[in-house]
């Protein structure tokens, strides 16, 4: 299910502050030539984020689901100088075609990848973060989200995408990964001092940040 027509995403899109030349060649190479281009986050998220990281002052981004680089690319384009991205995943072939574009970027060098699945990689991380981004394997995203909250900076948010899994979400017992990412909306909903809001953009978006 598509939440929003393509006619109105687009029109949105073409209203939004655009990302690089860079960006949306790698977009574009994904789309025409890599397995699964469906799950880039796409130019309207990336507009949202891109907005979010400006006014959130964020310095310090962790992702958990790099696939081809594009969402660290434009969340690396809106950091200052001295900005970072730690990047997750456990793919060789996708990360690969990531760090070829990064390496093309003047904001390639704020990006480092991590090549492991998502919660080994967690467990070599113990610092805080402005912003976590989780766009990984679904069935773990209760297990990052509880350690996001352990992780975040004072004025940080958690971002989490794919929450409305394509309006499968309103639906019980369907599967195991849409059941998971129902169990972590659930957690989230029910956070005691954190302000939340699940926004119906792309394929959902819910953003977390302490109250
Ligand atoms: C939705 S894609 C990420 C898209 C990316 N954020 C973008 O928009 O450009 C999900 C990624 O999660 C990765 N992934 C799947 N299982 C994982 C795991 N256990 N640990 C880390 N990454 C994993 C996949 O290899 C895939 O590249």
């Amino acid at each position: 299910m598509k939440l929003i027509s393509s006619d109105i995403e687009t029109y949105c899109i073409e209203h939004s502050t655009r990302p690089s030349q860079l960006a949306g060649a790698l977009q574009k190479q994904t789309m025409d030539s890599v397995h699964g281009s469906q799950m880039l986050i796409g130019e309207m998220e990336a507009s949202v984020l891109s907005f979010l990281i400006k006014i959130g002052r964020v310095k310090t981004i962790l992702e958990l689901g790099t696939y081809t680089g594009y969402s660290a690319l434009i969340m690396a384009e809106q950091l200052p100088e001295d900005g970072k991205v730690i990047t997750v995943d456990i793919n060789p072939h996708t990360t690969k075609i990531a760090q070829d574009y990064w390496d093309k970027s003047p904001h390639g060098k704020k990006i480092t990848l991590i090549l492991k699945p998502g919660l080994e990689a967690l467990n070599t991380l113990d610092e805080k973060f402005d912003l976590v981004f989780i766009d990984a394997d679904k069935n773990n995203y209760l297990n990052y989200l509880k350690w996001s909250l352990e992780h975040l900076s004072d004025h940080g948010m958690i971002i989490v995408d794919n929450t409305l899994w394509s309006g499968k979400i309103l639906e019980a017992g369907l599967d195991k990964q849409t059941d998971s990412i129902r169990a972590h909306n659930d957690f989230a909903a029910a956070l005691d001092g954190y302000t939340k809001t699940l926004l119906p953009i792309r394929d959902g978006m819910f953003l977390i940040t302490r109250t």
